[in-house]
Parts: C-alpha cells; structure tokens; sequence
C-alpha cells in the first residue's frame, strides 16, 4: 500500500502534495517524494524516512509549478531509500510516474529495457514503468501511456506526467483506488479521499481499467477498449476523520474488508509460470542448503505467534519436517536446542516486537538459518534475519491484528508448499491443486464479507456475556486460539480456547447453561469427532455457533446457528475461518461500547520485554 497524489492548476502544485501526502500517510509512511514541473523541466525532490524529511527539503528548495505529482511509500520491491523512492523516473528525466502495487512482470520488462540500453537507478518495480513511458511515447501522451498498460501486468494505481506535454496528467487503476478531485480550474489526484477533502468535495471514483486524462479544466475518463465513460460525480459528505477511513467507522473493521486484498498481493509472483510450484524470488539459499534443514523453530509473539501454529502444521504436514513453535519471550529462557541444522522463522507484523527481535538474534548466535515473516520492509527484523519473506498486507493500524494475521498464514502455507517441493514430499497434482485453492481464496473472503448480518446478530446477542469458549480440532483449533485472541482483546469478554477433544478433561465443568460455544467444524479429517465434543457442550445445555463450511448441512441439526463459509481445502478453510470470528469480536467489542482500535493497555508495536 502507498499513497499517490496529483495536482494540475493554476496554484503551486508542492503545497498540495505535501498535504495531501500527509493525510495519506497512514497507507505508508517509509520514504516520500513529489516532482514539479516548473514550465521547462520536471524537478525531483524525495527522501527516506517519514514525511517530514521530505517537507524539511520542501520548505528549504521551495519547487515552484503548477503541475505535479507525489507519492509516500510502503516498500515492497526494494528496501526504503532515497532512489526508491517514488516518484520514478525514465533515462532522461522528462518522464515521469507514482504508483500504488505491484508489477509482477517487471523482471522480464527490466531485463528487456536493459537490453535496450536503459539506466536503472533504483530495486523498484515501478522504475519500469517510466522507462516504459520513455521508451513507447512518440509524440502522444495519451497512446504512450497506452502502449505501457498493454506491456504490464499486476495491480496498480498510476500517475503519469510528462515536460514534453505539461497541460495534463494521465491517471489509471487496477485493483488499487483512484480518486478524482474536481475542483474549480483545477483538478486533484489521489489514492484515497482524505488527501482531497480540504480542496473539494466533489470527487470521481476511478473504477479498474479506466484511464483518466486530467486538464487544469476537464477531466476525460475512458474504459480499457478506449470508450468514453460518462462518470458520477461523488459528492463527499464524510467528515476529516471518517475519510481517513475510508468512511468505515474503525481501523479494524476497515482492515477486515482488506483482507481479500491483503491476500491477493501477497500471492502475487509466488507461483510459477504454470502454477506447479511456489517460488521466491527474495530467497536466496540454494536446494542444497534447504535439503540440510532438520528441523524448524518458530518464534513470535500475539497474533503472530497463532500464525506460527498454523504454520507448523503446513510444514510438518505439507513437508514433513519437524516444528517447534514458542512464544518469543519464552524462547530465548528454556535453552532451545536449536544449531545450523534448524531453520528459525520468527514471524512479526511490526518486525519490531523486542521479545522476537531477542530471539531471532539468540537463534542466529546458536548457528541457525534465519528467516522472518513481516510486513515491514527495512524493519529491525527484517534486517537482521538472514532472509525476508514479506506479508504486502500494508500498514496495519488497529491494534487487533487481522489482514496482518491472514496474509500470515498466507506465507506460512506457501512455505509450507515450497519446502514439500523441494523435499519432494507432495505429487506435482497436488500443489497444483492446493494453488489453485489458494488463487480463489481472495474471491472467497470477499464472499464471506458480502454477508455480515447473521454475525452482528450473533454479537449483539451474545457481546454481554462474561465468558466465551471456542472449540476445534487441527488447524481449527489454532483459528479457535486466534478467534478468542480477537475476542478478548477488544471487547474484554473473557474467552478461552479448547482443542475439543481436551474438553472432557476439566473444562466441560464451565460449560452450563446459555455459556456461547464457538465450534470450528471446517476440517473433514476430524468432522465427525468435532462433532461428538458439540454435543458434549450442547447437552449441558451451551448455546453452539458452529462455522462450517459451505453444503455442510449436518452441522446445522447440532447447533444453534451456523455460520457457512465458502468450502476450502483444508489447509485453505483456516484462512477463510478466521474471518466470521475477527467480524464477531469487532460487533461484540462494538456492542459494549469499547475503544476498538485502542483496547486499553495493549500496543500496536510491543518494542519492551
Ligand atoms: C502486540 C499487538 C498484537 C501483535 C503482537 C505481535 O501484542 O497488539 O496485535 O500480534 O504485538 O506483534 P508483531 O508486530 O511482532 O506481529
């Protein structure tokens, strides 16, 4: 997730920009940069770091014109740093562009336009775009940009300047927001509404595939086949506040709705060419060295630390390697027995969380292979680890952790698919299938997320009871630690979590009248026993929310209400799970009144022991 912001008017272009850059902020805040045109040639100002550096060097220069563009990066190809910084541009500087997502094709487009004698100053995959640009403009802004969408594939929102035709900006999207100020003698450019609210309220929302191109005057919208679409104005009537927002009432819910994103990308460029394998591009050990692991140790705190136990069941059942899990403040304390024949993986959202910092460093001095799962490129951990495999869940505000928790057990099923590759323990048809599984899960959470009132029923039923269980078998038992996690830390309703089987041997003795059960259902290995322990819990008379999936019909004669969520592999169903549970915590939080972003004495980022 980035920020991108455009301006084309008779005012200076700069101070909008870095306004607008700031309101957008919270989609990324590790580098920043604008570029002004100033009526013969397009300046460049960025810098690394919060926005601030870059206002500091604003202030100072003052870059004088009335057309531009800016952009504040969350990075993903290319660690934070000046030259990858946005905005990007060709060999000779007289193009130029900001983008929001990634080109999945920007290694074969690189190697091609390096074969054509074009320099590259930064990691990024946006670069390509503006040598792009460079390379197919002949005269004609509009039909160069053209030329660039037919060559690249993936998710974007993009903005294009150009000295050589200083009267416009050319905007496009796909799968990355868009939206269009519409001001008086003047026009805004910006990835979401907040940066625009000040200036105007009336606004075009770009839809994918169209392309805009924006006078100080008019703005012309087209569709991808290069039809005129006749666009809505969207008259903005939320307040500062909401808009940061987008308009949800909190962060958390806002990052729920994400996820279907979150997981997209995060899938994005792992798969080879005919989805026969995982590959990624950032790892750097050869087979060989992979071969040697005898055994992995995960490690992590919270949230994270739920998505490690998923993650020993992908690998030990996908790739039949040993795994332990801790929790990273026990770690470092019980003598691990860890050496250069274990792979470490310690997994954090923040890459800053202290206690997983200390262990990845106590793994490294013992002589283990490193490896972290975040989703902060340049993090503390990111850098110490020996290698990265990076969540592109984009910045996660909320404390509760929820698209930083799915994009997660994203990595973790894909490592888990990678290793049992390359240790040949799955048929090539099987890992085929299990991709093919996990291509549809984005369209899969958006479903589940269509049909939200059965859930914010069940919340505001059952949000004023004092205690809750959840129950499961396999890897539902480790959405059930996740979904109690969720539910206890924002709405202080106290929550446990029981693999159901374990019932019978103590907590049934909680289980009376009217106490909320959720029971996991989704994993057919262990369905039918799941089964026997709901019916434990409903002969002492508990009330049963069962999640199963979907023509799971049996499931609805034993509880008493079932949340059906789309049929998944069962490796895929913990990743669709989780989401019925993080929508039941949020409207339970909701019903009592809590601070759902901020649940009192927890952190977003826990940087003391
Ligand atoms: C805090 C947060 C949790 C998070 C945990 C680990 O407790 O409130 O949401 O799961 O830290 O954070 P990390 O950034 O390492 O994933």
């Amino acid at each position: 997730m980035c920020g991108i912001v455009g301006y084309i008017g008779p005012n200076q272009a700069a101070p909008f920009l870095i306004e607008g850059l700031t309101k957008l902020e919270y989609r990324g805040y590790d580098s920043a940069g604008i570029a002004v045109f100033d009526g013969e040639k397009i300046n460049v100002e960025k810098s690394v770091g919060r926005l601030g550096a870059l206002t500091q060097i604003i202030e100072q220069k003052q870059p004088q014109g009335c057309l531009g563009i800016g952009h504040t990066r969350w990075a993903t190809h290319g660690r934070p740093s000046d030259a990858n910084s946005h905005p990007h541009t060709d060999c000779t500087g007289k193009f130029v562009v900001v983008h929001n997502g990634i080109i999945e094709n920007y290694m074969t487009l690189k190697e091609k336009l390096i074969a054509k004698g074009h320099i590259f100053k930064s990691e990024t995959d946006t670069e390509v775009v503006a040598h792009l640009f460079e390379e197919s403009y002949e005269g004609d802004f509009e039909a160069a940009v053209k030329k660039v969408l037919a060559q690249i594939e993936g998710s974007y929102a993009l903005v294009f300047m150009t000295q050589l035709e200083p009267d416009k900006i050319i905007c496009t999207k796909q799968d990355n927001p868009l939206v269009i100020g519409l001001g008086q003698g003047e026009n805004f450019i910006a990835s979401d509404i907040p940066a625009i609210i000040n200036r105007t309220r009336k606004t075009y929302i770009l839809s994918d595939g169209e392309m805009a191109i924006v006078t100080k005057d008019s703005v012309w919208v087209q569709n991808r086949q290069g039809v005129p679409v006749t666009k809505k104005v969207f008259e903005v009537n939320w307040d500062a506040e909401a808009a940061e927002k987008g308009g949800y009432e909190h962060f958390m819910i806002k990052e729920i709705y994400e996820q279907p994103k979150a997981i997209r990308e995060t899938l994005t460029g792992r798969f080879n060419k005919d989805d026969s394998a995982v590959v990624f591009e950032t790892l750097k050990w050869t087979k060989e060295e992979l071969l040697k692991i005898k055994k992995i140790a995960i490690v992590a705190c919270g949230t994270a630390y739920h998505a490690g136990i998923v993650g020993k069941y992908y690998l030990e059942n996908l790739a039949r390697i040993p795994v332990e899990v801790d929790v990273a403040s026990e770690f470092r304390y019980r003598s691990p027995l860890i050496d250069e024949e274990t792979l470490t993986i310690v997994v954090s959202q923040s890459g800053e969380t202290l206690d997983t910092l200390a262990g990845l460093k106590e793994a490294k001095r013992l002589g283990s292979k490193t490896l972290a799962v975040t989703n902060v490129v340049g993090s503390s951990i990111a850098r110490e680890a020996d290698q990265v495999i990076y969540t592109w869940a984009g910045p996660e505000i909320a404390v509760a952790s929820t698209k930083a928790y799915t994009t997660q057990l994203i990595v973790m099923f894909l490592f888990g698919l990678y290793m049992a590759g390359i240790r040949e323990m799955l048929p090539k048809e099987r890992i085929k299938e299990l991709i093919a599984g996990a291509r549809n899960l984005p369209a899969q959470a958006h479903e589940l997320l269509e049909n939200v009132d059965p859930i914010k029923t069940f919340a505001q039923k059952y949000g004023f009871n004092e205690d809750v269980f959840f129950i499961g078998r396999a890897l539902d038992y480790c959405v059930a630690l996740e979904g109690s996690l969720k539910l206890k830390e924002i709405s202080y309703i106290h929550a446990e979590a029981y693999a159901a089987g374990e019932l019978k041997h103590g907590t049934l003795a909680l289980i009376i009248e009217g106490v909320p059960v959720i029971a996991l259902a989704t994993q057919e290995d262990v369905y039918e026993k799941t089964l026997s322990n709901i019916k434990e819990v409903k002969a002492r008379d508990a009330v049963v929310i069962g999640i199963a999936l979907e023509g799971d019909d049996q499931i609805d004669k034993y509880v008493d209400h079932a949340i059906h969520i789309p049929r998944a592999d069962k490796y895929l169903a913990p990743i669709l799970a989780v989401i019925p549970l993080q929508l039941l915590a949020y409207y339970a939080a909701k019903t009592r009144g809590c601070d759902v972003d901020k649940p009192r004495n927890l952190a977003k980022s826990v940087t003391v022991e």
